[in-house]
């Protein structure tokens, strides 16, 4: 019998802390750039409304009906199918994102140390260096990545042994309030700056030219991805839900909050790009995070704490995501094949000492390693994002709408009432009918 959280405000802060991560502060603003700015914006969240509540209330309730891990969740709800098969794809490509997403939280855990150290500002200031310099010589030295990769690796085996309860929901706890106080307190200063309004611009008035075919791919896979969703990661965290958590009003109240993180953070980036007229310099997504914004910290008083404030808040919001893509393959192996919580921890996190490098070196020295044009690290990306993470989440809708035992939905959804609301109804004929059919559309669009 798997763990349970203690309490709604642990549980609600362990799932938002699982949806919050890099992918709302790095790979959002990164997205956006990329894809034009507003129209982005608006599709993605239309993929967050129509997509992304449906597809985590369907994980919600398988994960709270199974109680146990990815693959075990169909051997108990559908016993004798073949279903389980869809919690091994889950329970495979959260762990392949775990690989890359690791280093990138590696990188992270850098600049905060040279932040700290304020090694990060060195040679600025005169000109000897440049911040582009510093991130190439953070991301694609050889030893160095590794070395903080491994910490982070070290970090979050150390909140995983202290299990559910104590490790997951208390560190969630602490970190997701704390976050949000950072994150309000750079929206402010952003939006004071000088000649905020053209970044503003930017990211609120849309231009639906922009949209085609490519933005609306991009934006799924941001709002899956973002959301934790598509590969067993919230149906694991599900299992600990206690049974009177109304599932409804849990992932309206997660998605909101992963929405106004990434929003947030849009509101802090844009402005501070076009503030200090940066606009017009090649602004890459990537390095929007580790070159532009310590750039804009240097033209702030008090520079060396804003980084240290930051870095610290991307650190903290990507442990309580690895954390969450690691329980999913721990729970696997703690439920399914009966392991100690100490043996399923290690078991699952040393192999990522030889993944985090190789990922590592994809950005160094196996840089030029090329698979279809795209480097290990980046293939890794786009294949988990943008097919897996839809696949998944297409199959899970198809499963419980069509597949499950009818009462599965039903009930979890309502919890257990004996009548069905209309709000329940109208849940599983999305869950049926529109969720399956967009995603699908969006999926062979892709390769049109
Ligand atoms: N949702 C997390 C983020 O936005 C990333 C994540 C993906 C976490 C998949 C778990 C599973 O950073």
């Amino acid at each position: 019998m798997a763990a349970k959280f203690g309490s709604k405000i642990g549980m609600i802060a362990a799932t938002v802390g699982s949806a919050v991560g890099l992918g709302n502060i790095w790979r959002f603003p990164a997205e956006t750039q990329a894809n034009g700015g507003a129209a982005f914006l608006l599709v993605y969240i239309g993929c967050v409304l129509l997509l992304g509540i449906p597809v985590m209330l369907v994980e919600f309730s398988i994960g709270r009906e199974g109680g146990t891990d990815a693959i075990g969740n169909y051997r108990r709800i559908s016993p004798k199918s073949k279903w389980w098969l869809l919690g091994g794809m889950g329970i495979a490509a959260s762990y392949m994102i775990l690989t890359f997403y690791i280093v990138v939280a590696g990188w992270t855990l850098e600049y905060f140390v040279s932040a700290l150290s304020g090694d990060l500002f060195t040679g600025i200031a005169d000109g000897s260096a440049s911040f582009e310099g510093k991130m190439k010589d953070y991301v694609s030295s050889d030893w160095k990545p590794i070395i903080f990769t491994i910490l982070m690796i070290a970090a979050n085996v150390a909140v995983l042994l202290m299990g559910v309860r104590k490790g997951i929901e208390k560190i969630s706890n602490i970190m997701m309030p704390l976050l949000f106080l950072i994150l309000v307190i750079f929206c402010v200063v952003a939006l004071s700056l000088p000649g905020a309004s053209d970044g503003l611009n930017f990211f609120l008035n849309p231009d639906f030219s922009k949209v085609n075919g490519s933005v609306v791919i991009d934006a799924m896979g941001q709002a899956f991805f973002s959301l934790s969703l598509g590969m067993g990661v919230l149906s694991t965290y599900a299992a600990y839900f206690p049974r009177d958590t109304r599932l409804g009003r849990t992932a309206a109240t997660v998605s909101f909050l992963d929405m106004v993180v990434a929003f947030m953070m849009g509101l802090i980036i844009f402005p501070a790009v076009t503030s200090f007229g940066m606009q017009g310099e090649s602004l890459e997504g990537a390095t929007l995070v580790f070159v532009t914004l310590p750039e804009v910290f240097t033209r702030m008083p008090g520079t060396q704490l804003w980084a240290i404030l930051f870095f610290m808040l991307l650190l903290l919001a990507a442990l309580t995501s690895t954390i969450s893509m690691s329980e999913v393959a721990i729970r696997f192996f703690q439920d399914r094949l009966k392991m100690s919580r100490r043996k399923a921890v290690l078991i699952v996190m040393l192999p990522l000492l030889l993944f985090g490098a190789i990922n590592s070196l994809s950005s160094g020295l196996l840089a030029d390693f090329k698979i279809f044009g795209l480097t290990i690290f980046d293939l890794l990306d786009t294949v988990a994002t943008n097919i897996m993470l839809p696949l998944g989440a297409l199959a899970m809708c198809l499963y419980a709408g069509w597949f499950a035992p009818k009462s599965l939905l039903a009930r979890q959804l309502s919890n257990d009432a004996r009548s069905q609301g209309v709000a329940t109804r109208a849940v599983i004929f999305i869950i049926r009918w529109v969720s399956p059919i967009a995603i699908a559309a969006i999926l062979i669009a892709q390769f049109n």
